[in-house]
This record gives structure tokens, C-alpha cells and sequence, in this order.
């Protein structure tokens, strides 16, 4: 059930609101969207293959029945955060934002996989604290930096390493921009060694591991 924040912002720009609360309790959202709602957060540098692996995730969630979604970086900067940059502070908003309709998608009876570069640290545990205590996994998405730079799918890599040589750099993560990875993450898929069917294997076999997945009343 959806409570106000844990994580109080130092200021409330409207404290003229009052909280409603629903009529509706979890277990009937979880027959519905047959999960434990969870918010299974991939993070890792940019061509380390999160959104492979989370479109593969979802589909896989959706065809055995258990209602997932997608909230994918790319995607997200289209419409809600349309207005963010790539700055500390941008990235810092575009994962509170983020992590708050994380917590909505939970609160909806949802399994709901995000999937952002997030580097840094101090935003995903601000995140982890945002939601219901063991409801968010880390999920740490691992590939070295000369491999991304390899496969670079959008040729962003080397856009910002010619911008860099050039004097102006685009604060790109692993180039010019820093990437603090996890410590104890809940998984660690090491995208290198794995193929994509077998990091969605692994999350499976996660999911079932934490009860996450609700069976079919027969
Ligand atoms: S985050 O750092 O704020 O978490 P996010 O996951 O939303 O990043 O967006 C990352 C995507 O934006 C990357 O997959 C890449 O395609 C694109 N991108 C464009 N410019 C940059 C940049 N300067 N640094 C990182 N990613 C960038």
C-alpha cells in the first residue's frame, strides 16, 4: 500500500495536501497482476546490455502471465524527463524522478524493471529507501568498459570521444563522466561471460527464489 515517503524532500512546495488513501488492498492488485511487486533496478554503463535484457525480462514476465513493465532510460528521456541533461544534478533528478514512478508501478501491483546507467551510488539507495522495505533489487549490469566501447550500438562512444579530443566533452559516462559501481547489488550479471537468455535465466530463477512470482489459482 502506497504510505508517504520515507525520504522526507527538505522542502514540501505544496504542504497544503493531504494524503487519500485507497480502498484497494495489495492481495487483490497481486491476483490481478499475479506478483509480489518489486522494482528490479539495472544499472551499468551504456552498451553493457540493460535494455536487452530487460526487453527479453519483460517479455518473458508478460508470455507466463505476471505483469511486468519497462521504465528504460532511452525511453523515459523521450517524454517524462524530456527536459534533463546529462549533468550530475540532471541525472541525479532523472533517477529520483524515476525511482518515484518506480514506486507508483509498485504500488499498482507491478513488476516493474528500470533500467538507467544510474552512476551514481547515493541516487539508487536514495531509490532503495523510497520504496518498501525488500522491494527493490539491484540488479548490477556488468560489462567492462572496453567491451561497451566495442559494441558501442550507437555510436555514442565514439561521438564522445572525438568531442573530448576536440576540447569539448559530453560528459559521457566511462569517458568523461564517472560510474560508481554497486557494492553489494541483490545480482551481478556479468554481460562478457553471459548471453542475454542467460541473464534473464538467472532473474528468473531470482524471482522465484524471492517468492516474487505468484502462481496461476487453479
Ligand atoms: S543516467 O545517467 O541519467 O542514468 P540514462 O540511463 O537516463 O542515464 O540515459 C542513458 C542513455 O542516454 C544512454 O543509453 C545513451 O544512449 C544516452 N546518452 C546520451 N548522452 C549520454 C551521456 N553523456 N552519458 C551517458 N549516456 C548518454
Amino acid at each position: 500500500m502506497l504510505l508517504p515517503c520515507r525520504w522526507i524532500p527538505p522542502v514540501m512546495a505544496s504542504p497544503d495536501t493531504v494524503w487519500h488513501s485507497t480502498e484497494v488492498t495489495p492481495a487483490q492488485r497481486q491476483a490481478i497482476t499475479r506478483v509480489r511487486p518489486r522494482l528490479l533496478w539495472f544499472t551499468g554503463l551504456s552498451g553493457c546490455g540493460k535494455s536487452t535484457i530487460a526487453m527479453r525480462l519483460e517479455h518473458a514476465l508478460i508470455a507466463a502471465g505476471h505483469l511486468a513493465y519497462v521504465l528504460d532510460g532511452d525511453n523515459i528521456r523521450h517524454g517524462l524527463n524530456q527536459d534533463l541533461r546529462f549533468s550530475a544534478a540532471d541525472r541525479t533528478e532523472n533517477i529520483r524522478r524515476v525511482g518515484e514512478v518506480g514506486k507508483l508501478f509498485v504500488d499498482a501491483g507491478v513488476l516493474c524493471i528500470a533500467s538507467f546507467i544510474s552512476p551514481y551510488r547515493a541516487d539508487r539507495e536514495l531509490v532503495r529507501h523510497l520504496l518498501p522495505h525488500g522491494s527493490f533489487s539491484e540488479v548490477f549490469v556488468d560489462a567492462p568498459l572496453e567491451i561497451c566501447e566495442q559494441r558501442d550500438p550507437k555510436g555514442l562512444y565514439k561521438k564522445a570521444r572525438k568531442a573530448l579530443a576536440a576540447g569539448n566533452g559530453l560528459s559521457f559516462t566511462g569517458i568523461d563522466a564517472p560510474y560508481e559501481p554497486p557494492t553489494a547489488p541483490e545480482l551481478h550479471l556479468e554481460t562478457q561471460r553471459l548471453p542475454p537468455e542467460a541473464c534473464v535465466e538467472r532473474i528468473m530463477a531470482y524471482l522465484h527464489e524471492t517468492k516474487t512470482l505468484v502462481a496461476q489459482e487453479t
